[in-house]
């Protein structure tokens, strides 16, 4: 019997023809899957990558809750347009902290994912307050309960407890902390910065709301858009890709 004729049996039967068919593709699939299982990630290591700030982290649960992900994305494409427009195109680095993830799916408004240091704090608590007081003819919504809503900064150490238990490499110290370092981080000139800055590079710290007497939810959503696409150095980034 010729290698012919035996082929023969695959396509006189369909049945072993879909059996051969499946165990050929499997073979590719599995040549593409299995390494992925002896990577510990996959994910590039980026310097200046770190986890959230407790106040940053608390801002970006109001973000979620107020469901800002339905108008705005957080991800940068590198594609020439977006890459003007926005800046530098999104590293999955940047949001490997992030969870759930904010990419979005959907630009009613601009991404945000570089829109930390864009405009003043004024101008965030202006915005947030009536988005129509600073640009003319926006169909934002107005936020203006996040001026008046305290942080519950108890809530923090959980969250904060939960995100580790998913990964995020929060360290005990900085759950013990959490509390602290929210309140240091929400004014200007707090005695304890520095130490902040230690736990949390170029964090910064600030009265975000400008009122020294409460840490509202506008302070930690502020935190949180100032600190959007600010922790990697692109400078730094780029010239090591050139280099390699
Ligand atoms: C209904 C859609 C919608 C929702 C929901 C929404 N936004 Fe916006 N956002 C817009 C639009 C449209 C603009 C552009 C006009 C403007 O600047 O107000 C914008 C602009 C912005 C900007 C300025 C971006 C830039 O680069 O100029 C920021 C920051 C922002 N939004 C934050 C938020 C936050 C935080 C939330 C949730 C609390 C939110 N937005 C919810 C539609 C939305």
């Amino acid at each position: 019997m010729s290698l012919w004729s035996r082929h023969k049996i695959f396509e006189t039967n369909s049945i072993i023809l879909l059996i051969g068919t499946l165990f050929v593709i499997s073979i590719g699939g599995l040549v593409e899957i299995v390494p992925l299982f002896y990577l510990k990630s996959t994910i590039e290591k980026v310097e200046g990558v770190r986890p959230y700030t407790p106040l940053e982290l608390a801002g970006r649960n109001v973000y979620v809750r107020e469901g800002c992900y339905n108008c705005h994305s957080q991800m940068v494409r590198p594609l020439r347009d977006e890459v003007e427009r926005y800046g530098h195109y999104s590293l999955a680095a940047e949001s490997m902290y992030d969870r759930p993830f904010q990419w979005g799916s959907k630009r009613t408004g601009p991404d945000l994912a570089r829109v930390g240091n864009k405009y003043s704090d004024e101008w965030h608590r202006d915005h947030l307050k009536d988005p129509r007081a600073v640009v003319p003819g926006s169909i934002m919504p107005s936020y203006p309960w996040l001026a008046e809503r305290e942080v519950d900064v108890g809530r923090v150490k959980e969250d904060m407890n939960v995100q580790a238990a998913l990964g995020v490499p929060y360290s005990p110290e900085m759950i013990a902390k959490a509390a602290s370092d929210l309140k240091t981080q929400a004014a200007t000139d707090d005695s304890n910065a520095t130490t902040l800055a230690e736990r949390y590079p170029k964090a910064a710290a600030r009265d975000f709301d400008a009122n020294p007497q409460r840490i509202t939810e506008a302070d930690a959503l502020i935190a949180y858009l100032q600190m959007l696409g600010t922790q990697v150095d692109f400078k730094l980034y780029d010239n090591k890709a050139n280099v390699r």
